[in-house]
């Protein structure tokens, strides 16, 4: 009995050794030390021991009950400290990882010299106003003095949305709807999307944009417009900037300028940017027209006043040294992430 009790223990405490998880210690648990277990029950067998060897078997069971018990304990709290270790060790955070970095947003370059022009006019006292991209042919072109067959709508490849509805090609129209709305002394600008039906290339695209200015008070003359113009031009390209007023053609302005400045690459040598001649147009302007202000309800025996029209999207490609017009409207990040 000695012996079996002994081999019973051996085979008990390998069994636990080799134990390496906590469900096999407690089936080993039960195995041997439950009420059922092999140690348990080599004690119902001393019924056929003597009278003395009893006490002493039973004492020789109970050590090697002992025995067991405490190394399955120990074992258990060894495997249990395993297991919170490893789940220590598959939770913890690398704090030196790179972190994921969030992508801001910023402003579209069309948007940061938009910014800046309209800085630079509300400072000389304009008020910004918004128009309807989609426009009647009565705001677009008759009420500028464009009546229909005349030839300068040829100047203006027009989108037709139906009869009488176009997308504006010019944000000119912005000057009727305000003389119709708002008595002089008028001070605006307008900038915002404008339509042709052109050709798409480097330096054309069927949309772009403008910022189109308006004034009209009593005595307003052409000096009041170079010197609008020139302060603008200063602020944009810089102190050192020359301004060129060329005679021009606009239905409704008269007279009527275009208005170049110095190229702000090579500084007025000549370059590849302004084409070898210096000089790079901006904008055109002129006296608004008498057909115009009375057309627009305002008496031209009382007031004057002078328009300009600006083309954001040359003054934004000169200002970055971008080659093509195109790169404004793709949206490509690799070419926005740039400003
Ligand atoms: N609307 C003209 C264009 O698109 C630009 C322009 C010229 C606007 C003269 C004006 C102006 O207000 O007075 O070419």
């Amino acid at each position: 009995m000695k012996e079996k009790l002994e081999a019973i223990k051996q085979a008990a405490v390998e069994a636990v050794k080799k134990a390496i998880s906590e469900k096999e210690i407690e089936d080993l648990r039960v195995l041997y030390l439950g009420k059922k277990g092999e140690l348990t029950a080599i004690l119902k067998q001393m019924g056929g021991l003597s009278p003395e060897e009893r006490p002493k078997m039973g004492q020789l069971v109970n050590d090697a009950k002992s025995y067991v018990e405490e190394l399955v304990l120990k074992k258990k709290e060894e495997l249990k400290a395993k297991a919170t270790e490893l789940k220590l060790k598959a939770e913890t955070i690398d704090i030196t990882m790179p972190a994921k970095t969030r992508e801001t947003g910023k402003l579209h370059p069309l948007n940061t010299v938009l910014d800046d022009m309209i800085d630079i006019f509300q400072s000389m006292g304009f008020d910004v106003l918004d128009g309807p991209e989609v426009e009647t042919d009565h705001y677009n072109f008759e009420c500028l003095n464009v009546p229909a067959d005349h030839p300068a709508r040829d100047m203006q490849d027009t989108f037709y949305l139906g009869e009488n509805l176009i997308l504006r090609t010019q944000t000119s129209a912005a000057q009727v709807r305000t003389m119709e709305t708002r008595k002089p002394p008028i001070r605006i600008i307008c900038p915002g999307r404008v339509f042709r039906a052109d050709e798409v290339d480097a330096t054309h695209s069927p949309v772009f944009h403008q910022i189109e200015g308006l004034v009209v008070d009593k005595g307003i003359t052409m000096c009041d417009l170079k010197g609008v113009l020139e302060q603008f031009a200063r602020e944009i390209y810089g102190p050192e900037t020359k301004v060129k007023f060329r005679p021009s053609f606009f239905p409704f302005t008269e007279p009527s300028v275009e208005v170049d400045v110095t190229c702000s690459e090579c500084g007025g040598k000549g370059c590849r940017v302004c084409k070898g001649s210096g000089w790079i147009e901006i904008l055109g302007a002129g006296m608004v027209h008498p057909n115009v202000l009375r057309m627009c309800g305002i008496d031209p025996d009382v007031y004057s006043g002078f328009a300009f029209g600006i083309g954001l999207d040359r003054l934004t490609t000169t200002r970055y040294k971008i080659s093509d017009i195109r790169l404004l409207f793709e949206n490509d990040k690799r070419f926005l992430e740039q400003f």
